[in-house]
């Protein structure tokens, strides 16, 4: 499907494609077991039991790409997801109505060895190491289908901006608290080396007790390590908060409010660690736009 196609496509059925599994080369196959390994090593004690086990359950490995037919056999058996395979990113509608029918879009293609480190867009290893293996649990699997559906009525009421917040702060760069500590579950920690190593090693990032108003309340920069990580107890918490809460009343209260920036913490937080904010001495943030 062409770029113009993509951005033209408004139905779930425009979006899907044909993974096409065995035309990955060799390389491909090389590069997976690359970013695979060195994720296994970066991630050890680092990273949600619930993570690994989704892993283990979905057969995910290092061997090489994963088949998305062989993937979705045993997904759909746990928890009746379901991945479907698409030509990048695509527009919100189609986006929102998967994950509302349980089927989370995945790109197909794989970075390339000058890519390891960093690429704008997603791709197969962020898709799928880093998003699918959590679809597992049963708690997780249910918010990302609430989240399609509040997000499908979001869309009318102009309220996407707050959803994006939400989606930054939970599945992508979301923490949960263990007995044996803070641990990565947002899978834009989950496939990336470098955040991966800030969050393990790095002392500069606050850890904040998760509260939705503050997260949908504070901005984000998309192109670096976060400052404030916000950390949940339990994966059941993140449906509970959506069921439980007006959250389109919410996200008018918060339109009203100044959009908070990452670095700050406020006298209400619930904080899990005061951040050095070293990292951020380093590299201010003074001319890039808040999302
Ligand atoms: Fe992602």
């Amino acid at each position: 499907m062409s770029a113009h196609a993509v951005l033209a496509a408004q139905t779930v059925d425009d979006c899907i494609i044909d993974q096409k599994w065995d035309r990955y080369s060799k390389e491909d196959h090389a590069i997976w077991r690359t970013l695979f390994e060195r994720q296994q090593k970066t991630l050890k004690g680092h990273v949600a039991q619930e993570y690994l086990d989704g892993l283990a359950a979905l057969g995910i490995g290092p061997e090489g790409v994963p088949d998305f037919d062989k993937m979705n056999a045993r997904l759909r058996r746990i928890t009746g997801w379901e991945v479907v395979a698409v030509p990048g990113l695509i527009p919100s509608r189609p986006f929102f109505q998967m994950l509302a029918n349980r089927q989370f879009p995945a790109g197909t293609f794989i970075r390339s060895r000058e890519q390891l480190d960093y690429l704008e867009e997603p791709d197969i290893f962020h898709d799928v190491f880093g998003h699918v293996p959590l679809l597992t649990n049963h708690a997780y699997a249910n918010y990302m289908n609430e989240y399609g559906r509040i997000g499908l009525e979001a869309m009318e009421k102009k309220a996407v901006k707050f959803l994006a917040r939400l989606n930054w702060y939970t599945i992508e760069f979301g923490l949960i608290r263990k007995p044996e500590g803070v641990r990565i579950y947002g899978a834009g920690i989950v496939s990336s080396y470098g955040e991966a190593k800030y969050v393990a090693e790095d002392p500069s990032a606050h850890h904040l007790g998760f509260d939705l108003k503050r997260a949908l309340s504070t901005g984000y920069y998309i192109d670096d390590f976060q400052a404030s990580y916000f950390v949940i107890d339990r994966f059941e918490d993140l449906f509970d908060l959506l069921k439980g809460e007006d959250i389109f009343a919410l996200f008018d209260e918060v339109r009203a409010e100044p959009t908070l920036t990452p670095f700050e913490i406020l006298a209400e937080d619930k904080v899990i660690r005061k951040g050095s904010g070293q990292y951020w001495r380093e590299f201010p943030k003074t001319k890039i736009k808040l999302k």
